[in-house]
């Protein structure tokens, strides 16, 4: 069918044309905004979840939601190439507008203006390179969030500007995604920081995203961690609410998939998100005519096989090292659930000591993660079924 009028959306944080079955998390998000910016206690976000489920498209729309609710957001993403920013410079251009937002609204207001103090502090301590950041916003607070310890100083901060929005009757929305790329730190400072926040009933929520082993970090870095944050499980979505992603958006434009159809493609997606948006796509492009069938699908299922092998799981795949590609093509082997860490080593014919060092690098890719101790799988659904058309002879493995 035309290509052009195709509604579907596969892509990183492209909104889908049908946001299926995230209602809970959205409410909870909901709630939580609501309450935190009327001074109520309340849980911060942390949104876990495996590459493609679509934890960017939800921190998108909860920062729409609290936009609307009348938030001050930023959204940060931090990265993996920890070369690059670090969290004080990923935040400060958002904070440093937020507040001359702030204080745009009202001519002189003590708590903005003093906001704007402890941010020059904050900024003079930690460097900020930015043509930015050589324009003043004003004289530092001389002693508050300059100590040079982030985990002091972001506190001090955060405090500071949720007490300029407390006073200018707003909250103020911390959005951080891929979390799980934060160092210690930086993750520790913020859990500090919204520890600070949230015994003083002030309007700030940090909302985040990541990958299932920012949980563990998380609770590393702070054993009162999980006091102050909810992880919502962003996971594959359920038959019904695939069938909505699915069905949904071609019936806004008159067309329907059979039943048939539809089985096929949850059967082969397993519900998962990303993959649902690209045998949608592939499925209206490779159909002449409404209804979608399975003779379609089927036919789409061979393109759609090949984006992913050529993009999604290439582009993970060419990342890794030979030794790591062993690593995962003999977990790919050992079945699609969590595998005990001594199994893999045994199939790579290696000590488990010696292959240790490959797991936590592997870890630190985001490409397995560890969801009970001495487990490891996946963090990249259907990634086993693509090592082994990627790297059928696993003769080579020992070796
Ligand atoms: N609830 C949903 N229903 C249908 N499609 C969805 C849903 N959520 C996300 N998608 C689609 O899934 C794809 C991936 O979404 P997104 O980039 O938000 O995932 P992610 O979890 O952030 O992935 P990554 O970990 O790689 O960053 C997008 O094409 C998006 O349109
Ligand atoms: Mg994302």
């Amino acid at each position: 069918m035309e290509r052009a009028h195709n509604p579907f959306a596969p892509g990183a944080g492209t909104p889908p044309p049908e946001l299926a079955g995230r209602g809970d998390i959205l409410e909870q998000a909901g709630v939580a905004l609501e309450r935190i910016k009327n001074g109520r206690p309340e849980k911060s976000l942390l949104m876990v979840g495996l590459r493609g489920v679509g934890k960017t498209v939800l921190l998108n729309e909860i920062q729409r939601l609290a936009i609307e609710k009348g938030y001050k957001t930023a959204f940060i993403e931090a990265t993996e190439n920890r070369s690059k920013k670090k969290l004080p410079e990923l935040l400060l251009p958002h904070l440093r507008q937020i507040l001359l937002q702030l204080d745009a609204g009202e001519m002189f207001n003590t708590y903005v203006k003093r906001a704007m103090r402890v941010l020059q502090s904050f900024i003079s301590k930690f460097h900020v390179q930015t043509d930015l950041f050589t324009v003043k916003i004003a004289d530092p607070e001389i002693g508050v969030a300059d100590s040079g310890d982030l985990e002091v100083d972001l506190a001090q901060l955060f405090t500071a500007v949720a007490e300029a929005a407390a006073n200018r009757k707003t909250g103020i929305a911390i959005i951080i995604d891929e979390l799980q790329y934060l160092d210690e730190t930086e993750l520790s400072a913020l859990i500090i920081a919204i520890h600070h926040i949230s015994q003083k009933g002030l309007p700030l929520i940090m909302v985040g995203a990541g990958l299932p082993q920012l949980v563990g970090k998380a609770g590393n870095s702070k054993s009162y961690a999980e006091r102050l944050f909810t992880y919502p499980d962003v996971g594959q979505l359920k038959p019904e609410d695939a069938r909505q992603a699915l069905q949904k958006p071609v019936q806004h434009q008159g067309v329907e998939f059979t039943a048939d159809a539809l089985k096929e493609i949850i059967n082969l997606t397993k519900g998962y998100p990303y993959f649902l948006q690209e045998w949608g796509y592939h499925a209206w492009n490779t159909a002449a005519v409404s209804p979608i069938t399975l003779a379609d699908v089927q036919k789409a299922t061979v393109i759609a096989l090949k984006k992913l092998d050529d993009d999604f799981f290439r582009v993970r795949f060419d990342r890794l090292t030979p030794s790591e590609k062993r690593y995962v093509r003999a977990l790919a082997e050992l079945g699609n659930n969590p595998q005990r860490s001594g199994d893999i080593a045994e199939k790579l014919g290696l000590s488990v000591n010696t292959v240790a060092p490959l797991r936590s690098q592997l870890i630190k890719k985001g490409m397995i993660y560890s969801p009970a101790h001495g487990d490891t799988a996946f963090t990249v659904p259907l990634f086993e079924e693509f090592l082994k058309r990627a790297m059928p002879d696993i003769a080579a493995l020992k070796g």
